[in-house]
């Protein structure tokens, strides 16, 4: 009897986004629920762990069952059940596990401890399909790396931030432009009325050696741009300042992209695609330079449409059919971890397995 797609059920919760998805075997997505928190930390400037383990607590049973009815199936027709079990905020992510694990053990489902930064990796995998071997970009809240995607749970560090992430220096630019959380989109609005030219500002790391990034002397930079400007920061100087920023950080992103694909080129690997995920994929104007970098070096490049940038249960899911199709099943006594980096051999660095912090 031919066997039709399996169905998984995907859980995330390691942030402020309480999610849930149902992905089939196939790499179609029967349902995607993302409910996001951003109202209850607003006032607060970002997120509140304690706070978002409450409300991923109180929503996750709604958002579970929403999953699954909206894919049409019931929870017997499970082949397993994922949930992000790192790395990020513990409260929010024993929540989640947890909730995967009492499903999996009622219905007699595997149990599917997932990575976070796994689920932004094989993203390209489930939206097009691409092979390994391939090099990433991951730009979210909490991480900043390049990374060759050599396989499921095969991933070589080519580079990571020595200081602030990426989304980080977009929300901390976004606090000083006084736009508000989460800053990354603000920051993405405000730029687009703005004049890059008309303030100077450093493009962080470009022309260094090697594919580290650095972002906290940038964010600097900006504070110094808003001291300066002081009453007269009016909506045109903040547009110029969030147009500036946008722009370096671009030119950076792109400068140590660069270097890894000349990097891997020296070991021969040539014309495999370039990947872009995590929240900050999600701003144009980053996309726009990693595209023309691709089109440039002959690779094919890959961006997440923008509702899969951000976190969700769907790249769970799909995470959790890769690692199921290879048994790579995991047991009930798994237990999260809030550091967790894809890479275990890499160096410790500043910045590896935090999320928004
Ligand atoms: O992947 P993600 O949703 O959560 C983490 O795993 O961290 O990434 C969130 C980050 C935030 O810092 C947010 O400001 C940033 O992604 N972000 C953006 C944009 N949309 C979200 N940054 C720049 N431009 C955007 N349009
Ligand atoms: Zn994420």
């Amino acid at each position: 009897m031919p066997s039709g797609p399996t169905c998984i059920l995907g859980i995330e919760t390691s942030c402020d986004e309480t999610a849930a998805a149902v992905v089939d075997s196939d790499r179609r997505i029967l349902s995607n629920v993302v409910l996001s928190q951003l109202e209850d930390h607003r006032v607060y400037g970002g997120v509140v762990p304690e706070i978002a383990a409450r409300a991923h607590l109180d929503h996750l049973d709604a958002i579970v069952d929403r999953a699954v009815t909206e894919a049409g199936i019931g929870f017997d027709a499970l082949a397993g059940v994922a949930a992000t079990a790192g790395p990020g905020l513990i409260g929010g992510v024993l929540v989640g596990a947890t909730l995967a694990k009492a499903v999996a053990c009622a219905h007699g489902k595997p149990f599917l401890a997932i990575n976070h930064l796994e689920g932004h990796a094989l993203t390209a995998r489930l939206t097009d399909g691409i092979d390994f071997p391939y090099l990433l970009l991951l730009v979210s809240g909490g991480h900043c790396q390049l990374l060759q995607v050599e396989g499921v749970g095969r991933y070589r560090r080519l580079g990571t931030t020595i200081d602030d992430a990426v989304g980080e220096a977009f929300d901390k630019t976004a606090k000083l432009l006084g736009l508000g959380y989460p800053g990354g989109p603000a920051v993405e609005r405000a730029a687009a009325g703005g004049d890059p030219d008309a303030v100077a500002l450093p493009r962080p790391m470009v022309g260094k050696p090697g594919c580290d990034f650095s972002f906290s002397g940038l964010k600097t930079a900006v504070r110094r741009r808003v001291e300066e400007a002081g009453d007269a920061l009016d909506a045109e100087r903040l547009a110029n300042i969030a147009a500036a920023f946008q722009r370096a950080v671009a030119a950076s992103l792109v400068d140590r992209t660069r270097r890894a694909v000349d990097l891997l080129e020296q070991e021969g690997i040539v014309g495999r695609p370039l990947v872009v995920a995590g929240g900050v994929a999600a701003n144009g104007a980053v996309r726009a330079a990693l595209a023309e970098l691709a089109g440039a070096r002959g690779m094919q490049f890959v961006a997440p449409p923008l509702a899969l940038c951000g976190d969700n249960g769907a790249m769970i899911a799909w995470a959790g059919q890769e690692r199921l199709a290879l048994g790579l099943v995991d047991g009930l006594d798994f237990r999260p971890r809030p550091r967790w980096p894809l890479d275990p051999d890499a160096a410790p660095s500043i910045g590896a397995g935090r999320v928004k912090a």
